[in-house]
């Protein structure tokens, strides 16, 4: 089938520069196929007005947990250990059924309705999520939160995880990590043998490092290093690795992170959420390191909306800074877009709209308020954009919305869902 989208206003990355400019988008199954310039042969199914419009290449989540969108709002102004320790993991460990799927739907209903068509997840639930990713249409790198001691390559987990990688094979939408949870529930032993298997694989890994002064302060006193000198002394970066968070980070970790090639996730709602502060994101940004952006689960966020955590991004590393040209809103919109497929091995996929690219991206309104004047849009997507002026969405090639209605997802379904889920687990009648 081909669509085209007409004469659009359209972000397009143009000899190391994003440009705004009408342009007319062909697309043909998953690809685009033209820009400006119809191929031959193309048969016009579906065109798609440009008029009021601006054509975005699709936001990239970097780090979240989509299952926990249904604990939105469920464990509040708490401090980081009793967050995950006492509130988050109970909850987790009384999950049944398709609980996780239901959960990932809701959060992937969030992301596309805020322009989002890829997202990097790490969760227990491997096979609830691949199962809402075929059926939501989006692109998602997906691994497995992996804890444990010993170096034992029968450990239950890791072969579970192994086996879901191995089953989710059949969608190409779908790419796969290894997923260490943290320095503070991996022992050095435990990460060797995940990077070691990493690199027998050939698969990056997806791990959250420093993120707290509590997690940088217990690991100086057991292990006399840094989480950064931790992951890298245990063989982690010797693998492509995406690390979430980085916010206790030293300058001599800074350097490690470029060293190895590491890409850094920064989540900025969830870091201030949890009260673990900021991540120097500046100084890791002058030091040549890729930088992505994440939403972080709904547990700590509590959304999944990039457009919320892009004017978080820029906006707190100006104030701490006290200078507004830390970061552009140019290298803000990279972040969340290019950056993020880079980290993900994605580069020839997604992250820009280019002939022979897969066709993800997000149709925005500009007759409306958050967008008007239309004078400078790339400005207006990381300071007065909110997300709700997504109204199309191509992931794939394919229209996973339109109008605001998801054509994949039916949202009604997951909504009921979800209630039931939260009555059950009794998270609906949180008290104040
Ligand atoms: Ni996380």
């Amino acid at each position: 089938m081909g669509i085209v989208i007409k004469d659009a206003l359209t972000v397009l990355f143009e000899n190391g520069i994003d440009r705004i400019a009408k342009h007319s988008i062909y697309i043909e199954g998953e690809d685009i196929v033209g820009i400006d310039r119809k191929p031959d042969g193309f048969s016009e199914d579906k065109v798609i007005d440009g008029k009021d419009r601006l054509v975005i290449p699709g936001l990239i989540n970097a780090h979240t947990h989509t299952y926990m969108s249904m604990m939105r709002n469920c464990a509040d102004d708490l401090s980081f250990m009793d967050w995950l320790f006492k509130t988050v993991n109970p909850i987790e460990d009384r999950l049944e059924g398709d609980d996780a799927y239901w959960g990932s739907l809701l959060g992937q209903i969030e992301m596309i309705k805020s322009g989002t068509t890829c997202f990097n997840d790490q969760q227990m639930h491997i096979k609830k999520t691949t199962r809402a990713v075929k059926e939501s249409g989006m692109r998602a790198a997906i691994c497995r939160g992996l804890v444990g001691n010993e170096y034992d390559r029968s450990d239950r987990r890791l072969t579970e995880a192994l086996a879901e990688i191995e089953d989710g094979k059949d969608c190409d939408r779908l790419s796969f990590f290894f997923g260490p949870h943290a320095p503070y529930t991996c022992g050095p032993e435990y990460l060797r043998m995940c990077a070691d298997i990493a690199k027998e694989k050939n698969i990056g890994i997806h791990i959250h490092l420093s993120e707290s002064v509590t997690e940088s302060e217990n690991m100086m006193k057991d292990h006399n290093c840094t989480p950064i000198e931790y992951a890298r002394d245990a063989g982690v970066f010797e693998v492509p690795t995406i690390a979430a968070h980085c916010v206790q980070v030293t300058p001599s970790d800074i350097e490690i992170l470029k060293k190895y090639n590491v890409s850094v996730v920064t989540n900025p709602a969830s870091n201030m959420k949890l009260g673990n502060g900021f991540a120097p994101i500046p100084e890791i940004m002058a030091a040549g390191v890729n930088v992505c952006l994440g939403t972080d689960g709904a547990a700590s966020n509590n959304g999944q909306n990039i457009f919320r955590e892009m004017a978080f991004l820029s906006l707190i590393h100006k104030g701490t800074h006290k200078t507004p040209q830390c970061i552009s809103a140019k290298e803000t919109f990279a972040i969340a877009t290019r950056n993020g497929a880079k980290a993900l091995g994605l580069e020839k996929k997604t992250g820009t709209i280019e002939v022979g690219k897969k066709a993800d991206l997000a149709i925005l309104r500009l007759d409306v308020p958050s967008m008007m004047p239309n004078n400078n849009l790339l400005a207006a997507l990381c300071y007065s954009a909110n997300g709700s002026e997504t109204d199309t969405v191509i992931i794939n090639g394919k229209v996973v919305m339109e109008n605001r209605e998801i054509k994949t997802i039916d949202e009604e379904k997951v909504y009921y869902e979800i209630r039931k889920i939260c009555s059950r687990l009794g998270l609906d009648k949180k008290e104040y």
